[in-house]
């Protein structure tokens, strides 16, 4: 049974997976972290993204948690295993559930994965969608403008994005993808964007994805009280407008700021 579980990313993008959490499990007790401080992990190392989990989760632990999701994409597709290993909690990160949402998408056996360049390089999601079926053909893209481009602001229909947003959808176009799965936690602002480009394709929201997962899993087996607490390790430039594209139900001066687990 969950009570109270801990989410964390690497900044604010999480909230687009722990909003996911809130619609099907609304008793449950939250507590959030964003390391807005060393953000982002997306272009960073393996060893630097593992260590920077590994602070996070020490930070989280304090709470005396059932359970610890990684809603950063970058964070599950490089460092998961560590994690599991090293910390006493369940672990659960955004990339299996989402490799099977998709694998039962893909009836022309097409998948493609959109990511931070961290997550496309480490093959996580390949290799998951191979476990399930060997035979589907994944076609991958990193697309490291996007998370600049959600977080300054830019609309999903603003010709600026649209264009990025062609660019980077233009091996999927070509392959006529079932699934896409968008692999970041920032993607979902930009679905309607990607949808456009991709009429026929089945977007993949990795947080419902692990949601709809963890409700098979525990089923109406929660407790708490509905609450959720929020922490960042640093107030970032535009901190406010930030918060509000990830989730406009949030109230940005709820949010505090704890550094001293910082290693
Ligand atoms: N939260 C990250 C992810 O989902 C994106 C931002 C970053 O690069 O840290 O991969």
């Amino acid at each position: 049974m969950l009570q109270r579980i801990g989410v964390f990313d690497s900044g604010i993008g999480g909230l687009t997976v722990l909003r996911e959490l809130r619609r099907v499990f609304p008793a449950l007790d939250m507590v959030y972290l964003g390391d807005l401080a060393r953000v982002p992990y997306g272009g960073r190392s393996v060893e630097t993204i593992t260590r920077y989990a590994r602070d996070d989760m020490r930070f989280l632990l304090r709470f005396g948690l059932d359970a610890v999701v990684v809603a950063c994409g970058t964070v599950s597709s490089n460092s998961l295993e560590p994690l599991r290993k090293e910390f006493p909690v369940p672990v659960y990160g955004v990339i299996d559930s989402a490799a099977r949402l998709a694998e039962a998408s893909a009836d022309a056996g097409a998948v493609g994965v959109i990511g931070t360049r961290a997550t496309v390089a480490s093959g996580a999601y390949e290799r998951a969608l191979h476990a399930l079926n060997p035979r589907l053909r994944v076609i991958s893209q990193a697309c490291p403008l996007i998370v600049p481009l959600v977080e300054n602001g830019v609309a999903p229909d603003d010709p600026v994005a649209e264009l990025v947003c062609a660019r980077y959808m233009e091996p999927f176009r070509r392959e006529r993808t079932d699934a896409l799965i968008l692999g970041c936690t920032h993607y979902p602002v930009y679905r309607s964007a990607f949808q456009r480009l991709l009429p026929q394709t089945r977007m993949i929201h990795v947080g419902e994805a692990l949601a709809e997962f963890l409700r098979e899993e525990f089923g109406g087996c929660t407790g708490g009280e509905g609450r959720t607490e929020y922490y960042v390790t640093e107030r970032s430039a535009a901190f406010d407008e930030t918060v509000r594209i990830m989730d406009q139900t949030v109230d940005p001066s709820s949010i505090r700021v704890e550094t001293d687990f910082l290693g």
